[in-house]
């Protein structure tokens, strides 16, 4: 494993490592067991979109791993102004240890890969999210003691969390369950991929139908970054793709609820069915750090 771009990439045997690392680094840090696992290291960190979440725990992360995080704004990259990605990549690998980028276009994380000479770790584009999946199964492994078997639901839209959720998922053993509106699907990449798990993999418009006997629910805003302008159309065109008490009436009894955040209450979620899952949410939000601690590890130590 010499980057993390896509959940595509990563075998199952990888994802298994990642989260059986992922939950030592927590149980150190829980113990005050120090890790500098990257003493000496740095990692770039290029955003060219807002985050919380990510941002807070790579920089955490990296600092106590015993590394060094940079925080590099697109606003005040020459990448902003039009330097090209295959320039700036050979640039950053004379410097740095790593990048975390956050981007639209899947191209940009894979061409920096491919011209640069250090691990790249995609940290949201248009396409996926991986980092933010490995927390995801990290948290349902936690909470439910196994991945083989389970039940997981998406509802909502075919976006960047569909897809890693689709990959992620199918690779670890569980069966998922996808409801978007017709329009809304899930790439055809991702859809010829999850055929070749047969039955284990369902595309549907009926969220009634997705969450049924599901051991997680999960869902995501209906317009992500940079499609602020169409949200008042997907409101529209996601009405009754709520994650709400009717659809966990449907699911299994002890179900859980995941959402990467930022979380929209009474769009895609209500406020009931998200404080009732506050627990599984937060821990995910904080898993964050431990599975990206695991990732660092692996490709930087
Ligand atoms: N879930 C997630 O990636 O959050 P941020 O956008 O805050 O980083
Ligand atoms: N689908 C969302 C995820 C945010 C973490 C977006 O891309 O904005």
């Amino acid at each position: 494993m010499k980057h993390l771009l896509k959940m595509l990439d990563l075998s199952t045997e990888e994802i298994t490592e990642i989260l059986d690392l992922a939950d030592q680094l927590k149980y150190e840090l829980k113990h005050g067991i120090p890790h500098p696992h990257l003493k000496g290291k740095t990692l770039g960190m290029i955003f060219q979109k807002a985050s919380t979440r990510t941002r807070v725990s790579f920089e955490t992360g990296m600092y106590q791993l015993g590394g060094y995080p940079l925080f590099l704004s697109s606003n005040d990259l020459q990448i902003g102004r039009g330097e090209p990605v295959q320039d700036t990549a050979r640039v950053l690998s004379r410097y740095l240890s790593g990048i975390m980028i956050r981007t639209f276009e899947q191209k940009e994380v894979e061409d920096l890969a491919k011209y640069g000479n250090i691990p790249i770790i995609n940290g949201l584009t248009d396409f996926c999210h991986p980092c933010q999946v490995l927390a995801d199964l990290m948290t349902i492994r936690e909470f439910k003691g196994k991945l083989d078997g389970l039940k997981m639901c998406f509802i909502g839209d075919g976006n960047n969390m569909a897809n890693s959720l689709i990959v992620g998922g199918l690779k670890t053993g569980m069966s998922v369950s996808i409801a978007c509106p017709k329009d809304y699907q899930p790439p055809k990449e991702i859809l010829d991929f999850a055929a070749g798990y047969g039955d284990k993999f369902e595309m549907t418009d009926s969220p009634a139908q997705a969450a049924k006997d599901a051991d997680v629910i999960l869902t995501d805003v209906w317009a992500s970054m940079g499609q602020e302008e169409e949200a008042e159309k997907r409101r529209k065109a996601f009405a009754g793709y709520q994650v709400n008490d009717d659809i966990m009436a449907l699911a299994k009894a002890d179900a859980m609820v995941l959402h990467c955040l930022p979380a929209h209450r009474e769009e895609e979620i209500t406020e009931k069915v998200f404080e009732a899952h506050a627990k599984e949410i937060f821990e995910e939000a904080e898993n964050r750090l431990h599975a990206q601690k695991a990732v660092m590890v692996k490709l930087m130590a």
